[in-house]
C-alpha cells in the first residue's frame, strides 16, 4: 500500500523521472549483516521462519536469509490495499496466503518498508491468531513520518525521511525494483520540443 506519488502528467509535456541515491548497495549489505547478527544473537539456536511480504521484500529477504545462518525456512504472503492512486482506505486484503502453518514457529515478518503501518498491523493480527511461538518484524526501511497505525518493527535497517523511494525491491509502477541502491524518485515534466 505504501507510498503514493501524486502525479498527473499534463498534455504536451513530457514526463521525466530521476533517481538520486539515498542508500548505496554497500551500505545496505553492511546493515543487513548487522541485522542478521542481531537476529541470531536474539535466537541463537532456533530455527527461524522468515515470512516475506510480496513483492517488495524479496531482495531484502533473500539477502537477510543468507546472512542470518543456521536453520532458516522461508514463506511468502501477499496483500493489497483498497483505495485508488491518491487515497487509501486503510483496508488490507489477503491476496496470497502462506504455504505452511506458522503454529509454534519463531516467525520473522520481513518487509522492505514500514510506511503507514496499515499492512503490518493487518498482518500481525492475522499471524497472531495462528499461534506462532514468537513473532518479530524486520524492515529494511522505516518511514515514521507517515505512520497511521500503532506498530513498530523489532529490527530496522534505516530510518528514512518522507520521500518517495525506489530500488532494492521498492517500485514505482512496478519499475525500479531491480536497482541495487535505494534512491529518491523525483517526478517532473519538461516541455516537449516543438516539431
Ligand atoms: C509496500 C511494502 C509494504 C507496504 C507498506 O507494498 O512492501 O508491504 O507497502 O506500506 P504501509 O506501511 O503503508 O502499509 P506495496 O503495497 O507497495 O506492494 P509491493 O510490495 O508489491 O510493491
Amino acid at each position: 500500500m505504501a507510498q503514493r506519488a501524486n502525479y498527473k502528467p499534463r498534455t504536451k509535456r513530457k514526463a521525466t523521472e530521476s533517481v538520486r541515491t539515498l542508500i548505496s548497495s554497500a551500505q545496505i549489505q553492511r546493515r543487513i549483516a548487522e541485522l542478521a547478527k542481531e537476529i541470531r544473537r536474539d535466537f541463537p539456536n532456533e530455527p527461524l521462519h522468515l515470512v516475506g511480504v510480496l513483492k517488495g521484500s524479496v531482495f531484502f529477504l533473500t539477502d537477510l536469509a543468507r546472512q542470518v545462518g543456521g536453520e532458516i525456512s522461508i514463506d511468502f504472503i501477499a496483500v493489497s490495499s483498497y483505495g485508488n492512486d491518491t487515497h487509501t482506505s486503510g483496508e488490507v486484503k489477503l491476496t496470497r496466503d502462506l504455504d505452511s502453518s506458522i503454529e509454534g514457529k519463531t516467525v520473522i515478518v520481513v518487509e522492505d518498508i514500514l510506511d503507514t503501518g496499515m499492512t503490518l498491523q493487518y498482518l500481525l493480527r492475522v499471524f497472531d491468531q495462528r499461534k506462532p511461538r514468537r513473532l518479530r518484524v524486520a524492515v529494511l526501511l522505516d518511514k515514521p513520518a507517515r505512520r497511521l497505525a500503532k506498530v513498530r518493527a523489532d529490527y530496522v535497517g534505516f530510518t528514512i525521511p518522507n520521500e518517495f523511494v525506489v530500488g532494492y525491491g521498492l517500485d514505482y509502477a512496478e519499475r525500479y525494483r531491480n536497482l541495487a541502491d535505494v534512491g529518491v524518485l523525483t517526478l517532473g515534466t519538461q516541455a516537449k520540443k516543438p516539431a
